[in-house]
């Protein structure tokens, strides 16, 4: 008898954020899409997230501000960028050619500021949702506190609702006790996905000077190092919440990519693995092809949050 392959398709729908796949190339990892795009093509990807935007342009912290560490790397780069003005005018007709979806990932050191960015970008032709970083560990004032207590996730949340059209994504820090709490805040407040983890608090000490090796003193620990951790909290968030969840930390291939599929990530971002290996995303992108396809299944929306963990122990 002749045997009937089903058509596999990688396209996902996010909360109303159509991708041809579910992997998105993470905020801060290559800017504004103009380094990486003389190399290769943008197009492959499910969705670009562009490097954290604020109302006015932001210089960052000072050097030091990388350190590689044991399986991942520090960062305190301080959300250096070029304002959302200059973005709307100067970045985003070019990154629009590339026929990818675009989020803005936004930041703000008030209430009020987050406002006025969400609401400059509300309407700008080409942008497909935003990302709100509530969870950034460099910058003095708000960051962390907008992150680290419900009350204030659910105003900052309530806030760019109000002033965006599109669909919010929510970027939850982990450096917090009870990811749960802070969760179920963002989802009251009306987010329409949340994405995980952010970077750790971390820090490195160098012995020739006994000075800290940051600048800042303090980074954000990404890469491999961060990845149980960020699988743990994605798992405990997808239980927790009834909007769709995007995993984020470490992932390097597609094995890992599956992992956060398999906790509940209904879509995945890749940050660092970008540094080590360029070609990261179109590698994860064909190995998840032929993982459903090895598995007779037909997308990977079959896979999320299908977990036994009643079973449990396996290899
Ligand atoms: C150099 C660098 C810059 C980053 N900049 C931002 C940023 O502007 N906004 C943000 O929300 N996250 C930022 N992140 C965090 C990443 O998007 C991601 O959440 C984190 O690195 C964990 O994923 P990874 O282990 O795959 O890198 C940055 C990370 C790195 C390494």
């Amino acid at each position: 008898m002749k045997q009937v392959h089903k058509k596999i398709s990688l396209a996902v729908d996010v909360a109303g954020i159509r991708m041809k796949n579910p992997v998105i190339a993470a905020s801060g990892i290559f800017g504004y899409g103009e380094e990486y795009r003389k190399h290769f093509s943008l197009n492959h990807l499910g969705a670009i997230i562009t490097k954290g935007i604020s109302l006015k342009p932001h210089l960052g912290n000072p050097p030091p501000r990388l350190v590689e560490t044991t399986g991942g790397m520090l960062n305190a780069i301080g959300l250096q960028n070029i304002g959302v003005k200059a973005l709307i005018e100067e970045k985003i007709p070019n990154l629009k050619k590339q026929g990818t979806p675009i989020i803005v990932n936004i930041f703000g050191t008030t209430l009020k500021e987050y406002g006025e960015v969400a609401k400059t970008l509300d309407g700008v032709s080409g942008i497909a949702a935003l990302e709100i970083n509530i969870s950034c560990p460099n910058i003095k004032k708000g960051g962390i506190s907008f992150g680290t207590d419900p009350k204030e996730v659910f105003k900052v949340v309530r806030t760019v609702r109000k002033a965006f059209s599109l669909p919010i994504m929510v970027k939850l820090s982990p450096n917090v006790t009870d990811i749960r709490s802070i969760a179920r805040s963002a989802e009251e407040a009306g987010a329409d996905v949340l994405s995980l983890i952010n970077t750790l608090i971390g820090m490195a000490v160098s012995l020739e000077t006994r000075t800290p090796r940051l600048a800042n003193i303090t980074g954000g620990l990404s890469g491999p190092a961060i990845k149980p951790i960020a699988l743990r909290m994605v798992w405990e968030v997808y239980n927790t919440v009834s909007i769709p969840v995007v995993g984020i930390g470490g992932i390097c291939n597609a094995r890992d990519a599956l992992e956060f599929i398999i906790a509940g990530a209904s879509a995945i971002q890749i940050g660092t693995g970008q540094f080590v290996n360029p070609q990261v995303t179109s590698e994860v992108i064909a190995d998840l092809e032929n993982y459903l396809k090895i598995n007779h299944l037909t997308t990977p929306a079959d896979l999320v949050g299908t977990l036994d963990t009643a079973t449990g122990k396996g290899p």
